[in-house]
């Protein structure tokens, strides 16, 4: 599968009733605005992304524009949105559909609780994942329920960068244990119909690293270490594997049916991390550069993510559900874009031929977009704002059709 991933956020702007609406009026990120004006291109786009031969795409529909008030449907966002899916489907693109990314309704997450309230988790997400199971499953090829738990409870809980924009370690286990368990719970809704459901979990190979060489602080940053690979692996691999949650800090919880859940097991890989023993964490290998998001571009790190995933979870179909890098808007060098992706499609080539089963490759991103608390200010897309596609969007389609 060849395509390419976005957000609703990121490309139509927030949602007015959303929990980033609010957080843009507190200043706390920049505004939004139209995203990239997908709302009303997304024909152009689709078109232009099936001509290079891509047959894939990921979009997000966003809760809040659905359902703006408690148990109150928009028809007219219902009816946007089962345009847009359907003149994906018309292009000729499958079309992938992601419920929760980065953002809720404001009544969900601040009037009931949102997913850490265990009663509004499991009724009105489980309603809502049944209802957009129902209204939009016929134009629908493929579910992606909740996109990075574990990077959404960091930056909403830990980072303060995605609301509620929290700062507090006991919230963030609970967090993410929650968002855990509302992906698993989606998961159990979409099961039972005929399209195949994804996972997306962020990952990045874990480096222990020091600033000094100094051997003590060596052994405190491979305990640090340790600690990231918990969260950002093994929480997740083994709740799928062995249907035991396990968080940091908090009472494992036994859920027999998670173990061999998902269809398909798919990640986004933007890097390495490099963690340093006071549990600060920068880009890997720590003499490269970081882009816009604090990322150093390693392709080789997307090769050992497929290999380790492949033996923590051995005999599941694997998805790169994200793959992208971020150039500063002012300096996009694309070059620098087609050698990444290039040498990351390698990589990838390498592991299947290795044995690794990796069944599609997404690009973050199809047109450049809103990049979250920095604004407009990173680019990954493969086709400009103004839709000149890049010399990456004709790279892409040559890997998509064997052409290269
Ligand atoms: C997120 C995207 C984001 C991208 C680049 C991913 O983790 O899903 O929303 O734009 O990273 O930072």
């Amino acid at each position: 599968m060849w395509g390419t991933a976005a957000s609703s956020t990121q490309t139509e702007g927030a949602g007015p009733r959303s929990t980033w609406a609010a957080f843009e009026a507190a200043g706390r990120v920049p505004p939004s605005g139209d995203g990239n004006g997908f709302a009303t291109r997304y024909r152009e786009d689709f078109a232009q992304l099936a001509s290079l031969g891509l047959a894939h795409h990921r979009l997000s529909l966003d809760w809040s524009r659905l359902e703006p008030d408690a148990g109150k449907h928009d028809p007219a966002a219902v009816e946007h949105y089962r345009e847009m899916l359907r003149a994906g489907r018309d292009a000729g693109l499958s079309m992938w559909v992601c419920l929760h990314h980065f953002t809720l309704p404001g009544w969900f997450a601040d009037d009931e609780g949102g997913f850490l309230d265990p009663g509004a988790r499991r009724y009105y997400w489980a309603r809502h994942v049944d209802w957009v199971a129902e209204t939009f499953g016929d134009l629908v090829d493929g579910w992606k329920p909740i996109n990075e738990p574990v990077a959404y409870a960091f930056g909403g809980w830990l980072a303060g960068e995605i609301p509620p924009g929290e700062r507090d370690l006991g919230r963030f286990g609970l967090a993410l244990e929650s968002v855990l368990l509302a992906n698993h719970d989606a998961w159990r809704l979409l099961a039972s119909g005929d399209q195949p459901v994804a996972t997306i979990h962020n990952l990045s190979p874990i480096e222990p690293a020091t600033r000094t060489g100094d051997e003590r602080e060596r052994g405190a940053a491979a305990e640090s270490a340790k600690l990231f690979d918990e969260v950002i692996w093994s929480t997740w691999t083994r709740f799928l594997r062995d249907g035991v949650l396990a968080v940091p800090g908090r009472a494992e919880i036994e859920v027999p049916e998670a173990a061999e859940s998902f269809d398909l097991i798919g990640f986004s890989y933007y890097g390495a991390l490099a963690v340093y023993a006071d549990l600060t964490t920068g880009p890997y290998p720590t003499d490269q550069p970081a882009g816009p998001v604090g990322f150093a571009a390693w392709p080789e790190g997307l090769g050992i993510t497929l290999r380790r995933l492949a033996h923590d979870l051995p005999g599941r179909p694997l998805l790169i559900a994200e793959c992208g890098l971020g150039l500063p808007a002012a300096d996009d060098d694309d070059r620098q874009r087609v050698e990444y992706l290039d040498e990351c499609l390698g990589v990838t080539e390498d592991a299947i031929a290795d044995g690794v089963d990796v069944r599609g490759f997404f690009a973050w991103t199809s047109v450049d977009n809103y990049e979250w608390s920095l604004g407009d200010t990173a680019n990954f897309g493969i086709i400009g704002r103004d839709r000149t596609p890049k010399p990456s969007a004709e790279l892409l389609g040559r890997w998509a059709t064997g052409a290269r």
